[in-house]
């Protein structure tokens, strides 16, 4: 095996210890039964994905609470009657001796029609999407700490399945994320307002999580570098979290960017307006970004979007650039060139770029190509690369509206003991 950054261990401030420097980063399954808990396509998924040799598996995001989804697929961490399922799930995950850790979100206003027509949010401001985002409701203090209670929950449930750690999702446009930015959160109490009050949500939440799971198990954060929107949370502001942050106890920060209105996470490539020159001679989009959180904290450093190449990989490891390199859609387009990739001997994963030629579509297309396949995965099925980028556009729309119809007709339940 040629001698690698990649390949080296990394000790977390809690402990633990990361056999290698490769990540697979979230990615929503929209698997779960009729109950939001996990089937035994997530075993499948993980299972997979373990065998690859990545050091750590991050899960799709799982929700605090089944009423505000991401996806009416989600798994929804807030019923103990689950465990023995997730035990099952948390046992494929780790199955190489790897990590696996349980990225936790709420959606807030980022929940579609068919699953929720009265979603929160910091404030009632509707997201800019076609037709298929209500308008949400303000939350009130109640709501705030219920949804802390939440994520305090969805953490010791994750621990008690044997989850070897957490994320909080704090980017992408998603409920702690809103709270970030001014143009979702135009709250005037102390939950928003300056940059300090807009993340004392993330940072009440990281705290409680931290008192639920204790001192020794993985706690990491998910944050934008940037919303990349007129106006929404600035590189600036996210330095500013990022000092924040470093005053807790926190074992990995990853960075990404964007939200629904601009998913900068996963459409930045050579023509986008957002990407600066020097990031579009090399492969990984926040790169810039990630100098700039080193140079002001110490927290391991985790960066995704558009990493590709062996080399390239390396060399920013090697540079101190960032602590670990994460990867996505590569997990699905190069599964089984991830062991070879490892080694060296797979110098670089192609991933499909699906593009309908019609900009509105162009983004529905490219979750709905990665979403499908996912699907596949879970049913033991191989990577269809083939489907045409006008179906991929509509897939989920119906996936989403079919879920959600046969989860209407079992009754929302939740049974969680106290914690
Ligand atoms: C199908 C799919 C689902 C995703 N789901 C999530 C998710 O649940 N949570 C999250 O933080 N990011 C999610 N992402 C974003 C990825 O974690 C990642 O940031 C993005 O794909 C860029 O990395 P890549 O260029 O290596 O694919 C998803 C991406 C894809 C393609």
């Amino acid at each position: 095996m040629k001698k690698s950054s990649i390949n080296q261990k990394l000790r977390l401030p809690c402990g633990v210890t990361l056999k290698n420097r490769l990540v697979k980063s979230a990615m929503t399954e929209r698997i779960s039964n009729r109950n939001f808990e996990p089937t035994s396509g997530h075993e499948t998924l993980y299972k997979e994905w373990s065998n690859t040799g990545a050091g750590l598996l991050i899960t799709g995001n799982v929700m605090i609470d089944r009423k505000h989804l991401e996806s009416a697929g989600n798994v929804c961490f807030d019923d103990v009657g689950m465990l023995p399922k997730l035990i099952r799930w948390a046992e494929a995950g780790k199955y190489n001796g790897n990590q696996c850790w349980v990225q936790i979100s709420h959606a807030g206003r980022q929940t579609n029609k068919f699953s929720n027509t009265r979603p929160l949010a910091p404030s009632a401001v509707k997201l800019h999407k076609i037709g298929l985002f209500s308008k949400p409701k303000a939350m009130t203090e109640a709501d705030i700490q219920q949804i802390i209670r939440g994520f305090s929950r969805a953490a010791q449930l994750a621990k008690e399945a044997g989850f070897t750690g957490v994320q909080i999702h704090s980017a992408h446009g998603y409920l702690l994320s809103q709270f970030l930015s001014p143009i979702t959160n135009q709250r005037i109490d102390h939950w928003g307002g300056n940059i300090k009050n807009r993340g004392r949500l993330l940072i009440t939440i990281i705290r409680d999580v931290r008192r639920i799971v204790g001192p020794s198990f993985p706690v990491s954060v998910k944050l934008n570098s940037s919303d990349f929107q007129r106006g929404g949370f600035t590189e600036d502001e996210s330095l500013e979290v990022v000092k924040m942050l470093d005053s807790e106890q926190i074992d990995l920060l990853e960075i990404s960017g964007g939200t629904y209105e601009n998913v900068a996470f996963f459409l930045m490539n050579e023509d986008s307006v957002h990407v600066k020159e020097s990031t579009k001679k090399r492969e990984a989009y926040f790169i810039d970004f990630a100098k700039k959180v080193k140079s002001i904290c110490p927290i391991p450093l985790l960066i995704t979007g558009g990493f590709r190449s062996y080399d390239f990989c390396n060399e920013v490891l090697q540079n101190g650039e960032l602590d670990l390199v994460g990867m996505a859609r590569p997990f699905i387009t190069n599964r089984e060139d991830i062991p070879g990739f490892l080694k060296g001997q797979v110098p670089h994963l192609n991933n499909n770029v699906i593009r309908t030629g019609i900009k509105q579509l162009e983004d529905a297309a490219e979750a709905g190509f990665y979403a499908k396949q996912l699907i596949r995965f879970s049913k033991g099925k191989l990577l269809n690369p083939k489907m045409s980028p006008l179906r991929s556009s509509t897939f989920l729309v119906f996936h989403e509206l079919k879920m959600a119809l046969a989860k209407k007709f079992t009754k929302l339940r939740g049974n969680y003991g106290q914690c």
